[in-house]
C-alpha cells in the first residue's frame, strides 16, 4: 500500500488529483498537507473525509516541524507537491510569499524527505518526490515553436521564477543527492474546483452575475489548455513509471486566445442560461505587466516514454467545465464570500 503526502491538496489541481487518486485505487493512503490560504478549501474535498485512506492535515508547507511530525507518522512513499501560491497577478503585487511558500517550502519539504528516505547504502526504494511545476518557467514563445523539456528556462513573472527556482532546486537534490525526484511542468489547467481569480472560473461567475469580463491588453495573449483530468492522469502515470532525475512536459495542442476563451463563454451562457448575457460585458483593461505572450507545449516525450496524451479536446472540456459551475452555484457564493470579495474589489476595481 502506497502512502502519499501530496501539499496543496485544497487547492485546483490538488483536491482534484485527491478525488481521481481515491476513486482510482482502494489501496493507497492520502496524507493532504494544505495550510488553507484564500486558494486552499475544504469543500472542494466533500466526500473524500469519509474514505479510510484519506487524511487531512492543516500545515504550512514551510513549517519544520509540522512536515517532520507527518514523516514520523506514516511512512510516506511519494511526496506529490502542488502547494503553492498560484497567481500571477497577484506576484507583482506581493512577490515574497511566492518565494516564502514556492521556493522555501519546496526545499523544507526535499529535505525532510531526503533525512527520512536516505540511507548509508542510497535512498530507499519505491520512494520519489515529485514537484508540480508549470510551463511558464519557459517564458514566452513567439508565434512558431513550442515548448519542449530542453528549452531553457526564462521565467518573466516572480510565479514564474519562483517556480523556476525551486525546479532548479528540485534538479539539484537529483544532481547532488541522487534523491528519487520528477518534476512535470504543465501548462494551463481548467476544470472543477478552480477559484475564481484564474480565467475561465472567473468568466463564468462574472457571465452569470452579469458582471464586466476584464481581457487583458489585446486578448490576443495564448495559452495552451489542458482538462485537469488529464492532468491528475499524467501526474499518476510519472509517479508510477517517469524515469528519475526527469522533467515532463503536460499539455499540448490546445492552444486558444483569451479573447476567444471569452466568446467562449458568452455563448454558452447566452445560449444556455441567460440570453440577455453578451459580448458587451468584455471590458479591454490595462494589460497585465511583462504579460507572456503565448504557451504552447510539445508533448512528445511523455507521449513517447509514457503513453500519455491530453485526452480532452478543448470544446469538450469547456462544456464539462461550465456545466460543472451551473451545478455548483453554491460552491461558487461560498469560496466568493468574505476575503476574496475584498481581493477581487482590490485588484479590478483601481484598473
Ligand atoms: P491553487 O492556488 O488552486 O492551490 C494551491 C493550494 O496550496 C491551496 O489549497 C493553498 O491553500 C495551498 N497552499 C498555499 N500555500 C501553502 C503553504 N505555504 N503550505 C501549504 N499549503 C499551501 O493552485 P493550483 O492551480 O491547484 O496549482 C497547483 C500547482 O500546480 C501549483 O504548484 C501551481 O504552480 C501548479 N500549476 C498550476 C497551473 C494551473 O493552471 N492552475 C498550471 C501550471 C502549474
Ligand atoms: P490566468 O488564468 O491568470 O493564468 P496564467 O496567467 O497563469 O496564464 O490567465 C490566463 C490568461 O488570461 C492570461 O493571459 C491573462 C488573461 N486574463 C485576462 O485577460 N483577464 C483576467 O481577468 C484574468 C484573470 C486573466
Amino acid at each position: 500500500m502506497k502512502t502519499y503526502l501530496v501539499t496543496g491538496g485544497a487547492g485546483f489541481i490538488g483536491s482534484n488529483f485527491v478525488h481521481y487518486m481515491l476513486n482510482k485505487y482502494n489501496d493507497i493512503k492520502i496524507i493532504n498537507v494544505d495550510k488553507l490560504t484564500y486558494a486552499g478549501n475544504l469543500e472542494n474535498l466533500k466526500g473524500c473525509e469519509q474514505n479510510p485512506n484519506y487524511v487531512f492535515v492543516q500545515a504550512d508547507i514551510c513549517d519544520k516541524e509540522a512536515i517532520e511530525d507527518i514523516f514520523k507518522n506514516y511512512d510516506i512513499d511519494y511526496v506529490v507537491n502542488f502547494a503553492a501560491e498560484s497567481h500571477v497577478d497577484r506576484s507583482i503585487k506581493m512577490p515574497e510569499i511566492f518565494v516564502q511558500t514556492n521556493v522555501l517550502g519546496t526545499v523544507n519539504l526535499l529535505n525532510i524527505a531526503k533525512n527520512n528516505w536516505e540511507t548509508k547504502d542510497g535512498f530507499k526504494a519505491g520512494k520519489k518526490y515529485l514537484q508540480i511545476s508549470t510551463d511558464e518557467v519557459y517564458g514566452s514563445l513567439g508565434k512558431e515553436g513550442f515548448f519542449t523539456e530542453t528549452t531553457p528556462l526564462n521565467p518573466h513573472s516572480p510565479y514564474s521564477a519562483s517556480k523556476a527556482s525551486a525546479d532548479m532546486i528540485v534538479k539539484a537534490y537529483f544532481d547532488t543527492f541522487k534523491m528519487p525526484i520528477n518534476i512535470t511542468r504543465c501548462s494551463n489547467n481548467y476544470g472543477p474546483y478552480q477559484f475564481p481569480e484564474k480565467l475561465i472560473p472567473l468568466l463564468i461567475n462574472n457571465c452569470l452575475n452579469k458582471n464586466e469580463l476584464p481581457v487583458y491588453g489585446d486578448g490576443m495573449n495564448i495559452r495552451d489548455w489542458l482538462y485537469v483530468e488529464d492532468h491528475c492522469k499524467a501526474i499518476d502515470m510519472v509517479l508510477n513509471e517517469g524515469e528519475l532525475g526527469r522533467v515532463y512536459n503536460v499539455g499540448g495542442h490546445n492552444e486558444r486566445t483569451n479573447i476567444f476563451i471569452v466568446k467562449t463563454v458568452i455563448q454558452y451562457i447566452h445560449d444556455n442560461v441567460d440570453s440577455t448575457v453578451d459580448e458587451s460585458l468584455i471590458k479591454y483593461v490595462e494589460d497585465r505587466k511583462g504579460h507572456d505572450r503565448r504557451y504552447g507545449i510539445d508533448p512528445t516525450r511523455i507521449k513517447d516514454e509514457l503513453d500519455w496524451y491530453p485526452e480532452t479536446k478543448f470544446e469538450v472540456g469547456i462544456v464539462k467545465t461550465i456545466k460543472w459551475y451551473l451545478q455548483n452555484k453554491e460552491w461558487m457564493e461560498n469560496v466568493t464570500s468574505g476575503t476574496y470579495q475584498d481581493y477581487y474589489k482590490k485588484m479590478y476595481n483601481n484598473k
